[in-house]
């Protein structure tokens, strides 16, 4: 507690209880984020770079600015958004898609497939889902396999659609897929950029999952990882009946690790570490 009071003493801008509030309120009300009170050093030091790119000197003044200036609440939202993720993360859910899903989506002659990653942050996600699909041995033919890609954050949707990553990001991703990474003349020495093959049924999409979902379906999967975590019980499980009432019978959802169903249970089956198969 002492660290944290001397490091708010020597911050650069005053930023009064007042002012987190109304960073909290504000991020709820526009992206449903509950942020708690441990969050005050990260919110301040986030937003802090904003005043400074904007010459302002209080975050009153930032504030108002916000709430009138849709460009503003933009770059306020991607500074509150909390980007983390890799490839092949959580492996046993792709292992699931490669023994499981595939091959029952396979046996029931789809001949369209439908994936949604929500809130898939820098691509990785999508990504790895696109290698498991280039990699199914004996797939039917003319399959129409697409991913939709949605986060509620710009500046990480721009990441994926560039689909150029540092070499360290690839350190996850087994030898067997490497080659679907090339270095190219968007990419520094030490990046790669996902090849073609993987992007084209990559569809990236700003969505936030608070507002009206112009998204059809029905899909086989929805993969909603580490994104729940961020709100509380109530819009969790608002959220989950939605995904609930877009997946086809017998399809999935899937959640991260630490997150789970609540309320919502007895609408799937849990058949693995967070996968859920609706019931009916
Ligand atoms: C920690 S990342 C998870 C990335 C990936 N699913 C994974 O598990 O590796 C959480 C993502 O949720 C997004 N997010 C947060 N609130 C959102 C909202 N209201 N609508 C859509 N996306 C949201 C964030 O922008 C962020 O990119």
């Amino acid at each position: 507690m002492e660290a944290v009071n001397e490091y708010a003493r020597h911050r650069e801008f005053d930023f009064s209880d007042e002012n987190f509030r109304a960073v909290v309120d504000a991020i709820y009300r526009i992206a449903g984020i509950s942020l708690s009170d441990r969050k005050e050093n990260m919110v301040y030091s986030r937003l802090a770079r904003r005043l400074r790119k904007l010459n302002l000197n209080n975050f009153t003044d930032y504030l108002e600015y916000v709430e009138v200036d849709d460009e503003e609440k933009k770059a306020f939202v991607n500074s509150l958004t909390t980007n983390l993720t890799h490839f092949f993360r959580e492996d046993h859910h792709f292992d699931y898609l490669t023994e499981t899903l595939f091959p029952d989506i396979f046996a029931r002659k789809l001949s369209r497939i439908r994936f949604w990653s929500a809130g898939c942050s820098t691509g990785e996600e999508p990504y790895t889902l696109a290698m498991v699909w280039e990699h199914l041995k004996n797939k039917p033919a003319n399959i129409d396999f697409k991913i939709l890609a949605t986060d509620l954050d710009t500046n990480v949707l721009e990441a994926g659609r560039q689909g150029i990553y540092s070499v360290d990001k690839l350190a996850p991703v087994d030898e067997q897929y490497l080659r679907w990474f090339k270095q190219t003349s968007q990419c520094t020495p030490n990046q790669k950029q996902v090849s073609k093959l993987l992007k084209k049924p990559i569809h990236f999409k700003q969505l936030n999952l608070m507002d009206e979902w112009p998204i059809s379906g029905p899909f086989q999967l929805i993969i909603c990882r580490n994104v729940l975590i961020y709100f509380d019980k109530k819009t969790q499980e608002k959220l989950i009946r939605r995904y609930h009432s877009l997946i086809e019978p017998g399809g999935c959802l899937i959640l991260g690790h630490s997150e789970s169903l609540g309320a919502t249970r007895g609408l799937f089956e849990n058949i693995g570490k967070t996968i859920f198969r609706k019931i009916g």
